[in-house]
């Protein structure tokens, strides 16, 4: 596997040779790539999942997550001449005795009133408390409502059945599927919510071998950066998408106009593409999430209801971009290119194809998609779909072909090809991914979003 580096400094072990003993449970995106970083940088690390599947796949060595770069860093770490710094198991009580320090991974989906459901984590926090029999340190890698710590804290205290001593932490992750490892391994901060300095000394040793700033704060504040961080990358999206709604009013450029803003240091070109809207298991969850426990506490976050109603319009938006353009629906045949949440992943999660084809589905349409990675994950909810084997097979014959997620694969194309092989050379973009001059030029009605 091609070395970690970034700027060609390669990746430095931990020159104290301070190796921890680690459990993460959980084996989600977050707590299976946590735990082979961990590994990888030089610390003992057992896997926990109650799922044996998943377990007995990452015991044969496949990861059953699409991670670029996961699966071989795996590898690495499981077949290392020293015994494998990685191990996995069903067994949540082995893992804790094994281990001083406890991350955990689990997952907080939502409840249906927005909330997040904790019982996993709550659940884990009863098993620590059950078999505690040295000192250990609970670190919070699911991102969580503030003042979950002090709940687990109180969680293991009532259970315990002994005066052993623990600490609680809070060490929220930022990365973003598709680029997990790199983000785990070269980060813009690294984050440690502590209230002992145990607790700090320990997450600092655990960390020392990644050269990014570390900021120690309290518990409180640690939960309360991932939860507005995640919110306001999620802002940025809608804000931009509202704009893109003005373009199309007014005859401007969206791309133009992010460009013109994003050249602002303040402000930054990131996460200003407009499109069909933000997907994903992090953002809408964490949005929702972060709206109820404002509501909880006595505080309206109405600026964070808005960013979820141009979210969910921006999908209807596009349907009814396509309507305008395809006029009766029913019995058309559609061609969709990409299906997951955003490119370089599997993930399906609050993809904005799910929304799309719904309502296509609903109207009549008839459908063949294509997606390099999520078409197996996308049969599981549309099984009736016609799922094709690549792009010309989708386009043959369509009446429409509509771009949902900006694969690269995408951007090869040749629409020569494409335009004689379609019935109507008609194009909708939900990512803006071609420029509209060309795509004109090659005799395309090409429609995309906040630009003519
Ligand atoms: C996000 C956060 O970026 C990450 O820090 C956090 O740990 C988890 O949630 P992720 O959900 O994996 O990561 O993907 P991200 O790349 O942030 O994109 C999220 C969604 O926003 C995708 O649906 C993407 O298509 C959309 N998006 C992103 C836009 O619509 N416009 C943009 O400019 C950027």
């Amino acid at each position: 596997m091609k070395k970690l580096t970034k700027n060609n400094h390669s990746f430095k072990k931990s020159k104290k040779g301070i190796y921890k003993k680690v459990a993460v449970i959980g084996c989600g995106y977050v707590g299976l790539t946590s735990g082979i970083c961990l590994a990888n940088i030089g610390h003992r690390v057992i896997c926990v999942d109650n799922d044996e599947t998943k377990i007995k796949s990452l015991i044969s060595g496949k990861i059953p997550i699409y991670e670029p770069g996961l699966e071989d860093l795996m590898k690495k770490v499981t077949s290392i001449k020293t015994g494998p710094r990685l191990e996995f198991s069903n067994s949540l009580e082995y893992a804790i005795k094994e281990s001083e320090i406890i991350f955990v991974a689990v997952g907080t989906p939502s409840n249906p009133d927005g909330s997040a459901d904790l019982s996993y984590v709550e659940n884990v926090a009863r098993t620590i408390a059950l078999n505690i029999d040295e000192y250990k340190l609970v670190v919070e890698k699911s991102t969580v409502p503030v003042q979950t710590a002090d709940w687990i804290k109180t969680t293991i205290n009532r259970y315990k059945k002994n005066n052993i001593e623990f600490d609680v932490a809070s060490n929220p992750e930022f990365l973003r599927e598709g680029s997990a490892v790199k983000d785990f391994m070269f980060p813009d901060r690294i984050v440690i919510g502590v209230e002992t300095e145990r607790a700090k000394k320990l997450m600092l040793e655990l960390y020392e071998p990644i050269k990014a700033e570390k900021i120690v704060v309290d518990t409180k504040s640690s939960e309360l950066i991932k939860h507005a961080s995640n919110s306001f990358l999620a802002m940025k999206i809608s804000f931009i998408n509202a704009v893109a709604n003005v373009c199309e009013r007014t005859g401007a450029d969206i791309e133009k106009v992010a460009l013109g803003m994003g050249l602002d240091k303040r402000i930054g070109r990131s996460f200003l593409n407009a499109g069909i809207g933000y997907g994903g298991s992090c953002f809408p969850k964490d949005v929702k999430a972060f709206i109820w426990i404002s509501q909880n506490i006595g505080y309206d976050f109405g600026l964070l209801k808005e960013v979820e109603k141009v979210n969910q319009t921006q999908r209807k938006l596009f349907i009814k971009k396509i309507e305008e353009t395809l006029w009766i629906l029913k019995d058309k045949k559609i061609g969709v290119l990409g299906l997951a949440f955003k490119p370089d992943t599997d993930d399906i999660r609050e993809s904005p194809a799910i929304d799309v084809i719904k309502i296509l589905k609903e109207k009549g349409a008839k459908l063949k998609v294509y997606d390099p990675k999520a078409m197996e994950k996308f049969k599981v909810i549309f099984p009736d779909l016609e799922y094709c084997k690549n792009v010309y097979q989708v386009v043959e014959n369509s009446d429409c072909l509509i771009f949902l997620t900006e694969w690269d694969e995408f951007k090869k194309i040749n629409f020569k090809k494409v335009k004689q092989i379609m019935s109507q050379a008609i194009i909708l973009d939900g990512r803006n991914m071609f420029s509209p001059e060309k795509m004109k030029k090659l005799g395309f009605v090409y429609k995309s979003i906040g630009r003519e």
